[in-house]
């Protein structure tokens, strides 16, 4: 199951459901058909816990899909250049659990941020876009995320982890390769 959401358009929100099998759509514009079909994996690669491949091309700036490997839910961030800055230029000083943002993202590729999609206190799953730093805001405790998905503020004791990931061009990435 994936879904979309842009920090264009915060109060409209378009659902993107993708469920191997039974596939299904709520809401979802005529042009979004391709972008379900190329990140659907089918069942059994599911169920072996195979790398799945994401095709990032339809992912535009400012927008975060979710999806699922392993069972875990993925982030998939297209960041604007506004969202990198920020990341960038803050201290490790500010930083709960201290990481600069090149670690976390490829060198080159910073607009891509790959991460998984558990809070990292106890396993909700946090808001996109929501928190004083535009990252995302877990709504049970109250942990504020950046937009490199590093903790903040709240009860998180560390960053958002990023999965293993290799790009295999440069708008397609294989998760659970790295
Ligand atoms: Fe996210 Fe507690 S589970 S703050």
């Amino acid at each position: 199951m994936a879904e979309t959401t842009t920090s264009q358009e915060p109060t409209r929100r378009d659902f993107l459901f993708i469920a191997t099998g039974a596939m299904g759509a709520v809401g979802v514009a005529a042009a979004a058909w391709p972008f379900i079909a190329q990140l659907a994996p089918d069942r059994e690669t599911v169920a072996q816990g195979a790398p799945i491949e994401v095709d990032l091309a339809p992912i535009a700036e400012g927008q975060i899909v979710r999806l699922f490997w392993r069972g875990a839910l993925i982030f998939v961030r297209h960041r604007t250049q506004a969202e990198i800055a920020a990341a960038v230029d803050t201290p490790l000083s500010a930083l709960k659990d201290p990481q600069p943002d090149s670690e976390r993202v490829q060198a080159g590729r910073e607009q891509w941020l790959i991460l998984y999609g558990s809070c990292t206190h106890l396993g909700c799953i946090p808001l996109d876009f929501q928190g004083a730093y535009g990252g995302w805001f877990c709504p049970c405790h109250g942990s504020v995320f950046d937009t490199s998905g590093r903790i903040r503020q709240g009860p998180a004791p560390i960053n958002l982890p990023v999965p293993p990931y290799r790009f295999v061009e440069d708008t397609r990435i294989v998760i659970g390769e790295a």
